[in-house]
């Protein structure tokens, strides 16, 4: 394959997988992903800025060989994770006389996870700039977004950003440049909120930096590149503000229709106020979906059936991803719904415990719904509402 040229010298080198499913074996994808790598010949030197995912190694390499790449100078990794950093010892094997290019907490992580030698390595630290000839490539320190080896490296002459994981997405394409469409908006979001979200004030910090570099060019290593970078700028600014919106969102497991009711019922009574809802039933909806609703959601309501004295593990699951991702949710409660015992929302509550959450009064019904049942309904709506109000989101 011929590698795309971004401007004169500059290409893109990376690959497509339309075919992956999940990522971290965690999340659906509804596109598959990219897995970016470029490359910058200088006057003088060459560099590649990030690799590939190991299982498309093969295909990587011969497309150097089909592009006429008889050399590297450098292999500037700015993420040690595997999907960008995995190909770098069958690079090296390819291109001898290469050095690794990181700083100094990436470069242990490359040394321990792919058995990289020492000697191969030219660490950097923040500032610090390497000279391809007639391009420069600074390094930009940026632990957090989201490992702590991340950086970002600036091509200085052109003022292109690389950010690895940062501002990407996991959307396949074509033609180099985001549309800057609904796909992209949706693929990024659900992306953030899968990869970024714990780490919100470093983005927003992130954001605020980038936002002053003003560069020409942002260039992520998942997804479309970013010509027009206030346009994803302007989104992260909104995903990583502090306020959540009047939203609320209700993952829910039913076993026999109790749980459902409540949450129909719920949702109809917040709606009648002004406060849009989104319920998802966690066996059949698409976790991503849920997790990209918890970027915005200012209460998150977890409606769950008891399994065998405990919370159903479907609703466990989506706690304690919740409590990985930590949303900037303000609120929090439980409806639920048992049949002879046990201890459904102090299991639930402990999941949530790294969230920094008011919680309203939750509801536990025996089986179907009573009248009292109802009237609490109607109270946790007000509840939410009056919650709503005073932190100023109606
Ligand atoms: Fe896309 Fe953290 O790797």
């Amino acid at each position: 394959m011929k590698f795309k040229e971004i401007e004169e010298n500059i290409y893109y080198c990376g690959l497509n997988d339309t075919d992956r499913i999940i990522f971290d074996e965690l999340i659906p994808l509804e596109h598959g992903t990219t897995y970016n790598s470029y490359l910058i010949k200088g006057s003088e030197k060459t560099a590649i800025i990030d690799t590939m995912y190991p299982p498309f190694c093969e295909e990587y390499l011969k497309n150097f060989d089909e592009n006429n790449v008889k050399n590297v100078d450098y292999i500037i990794a700015n993420h040690g994770e595997q999907d960008h950093s995995g190909s770098i010892p069958a690079l090296l094997d390819k291109f001898p006389n290469a050095k690794v290019v990181t700083n100094a907490v990436c470069k242990n992580n490359i040394k321990e996870m792919l058995l990289v030698d020492e000697n191969k390595f030219i660490t950097v630290k923040d500032g610090d700039t390497l000279s391809l000839g007639d391009k420069t490539l600074k390094f930009i320190m940026a632990p957090g977004v989201h490992w702590p080896d991340t950086m970002f490296t600036h091509l200085l002459e052109n003022n292109f950003l690389f950010t690895c994981d940062f501002l990407g997405a996991h959307l396949p394409f074509e033609n180099l440049y985001s549309k800057n469409d609904d796909e992209l908006v949706s693929s990024a979001k659900r992306y953030y909120a899968e990869i970024m979200m714990p780490f919100r004030t470093m983005c927003k910090k992130y954001v605020g930096m980038i936002n002053e570099l003003n560069p020409k060019m942002v260039l992520p290593s998942h997804g479309p590149l970013h010509n027009k970078p206030e346009f994803i700028l302007n989104l992260y600014k909104d995903w990583t503000a502090d306020e959540p919106k009047n939203l609320v969102l209700i993952p829910y497991v039913s076993m026999y229709k109790s749980v459902e009711e409540m949450v129909i019922c719920l949702k109809n009574k917040l709606e009648a106020k002004g406060i849009k809802t989104i319920c998802f039933d966690v066996i059949e909806d698409d976790l991503g979906d849920i997790a990209m609703n918890m970027v915005d959601a200012a209460t998150i309501i977890l409606g769950a059936s008891m399994v065998l004295a405990s919370p159903h593990p479907a609703i466990a699951n989506v706690a304690y991803i919740a409590n990985l991702l930590r949303p900037k949710a303000r609120f929090a409660s439980f409806v639920g719904s048992y049949g002879w015992g046990g201890n459904l929302f102090g299991k639930l509550g402990e999941m949530l415990s790294g969230l920094k959450v008011q919680v309203i009064e939750p509801i536990l019904v025996k089986g179907k719904l009573k009248e009292a049942d109802y009237k609490l309904l109607d109270d946790m709506a007000q509840a939410i509402y009056d919650s709503h109000k005073e932190a100023g989101l109606v």
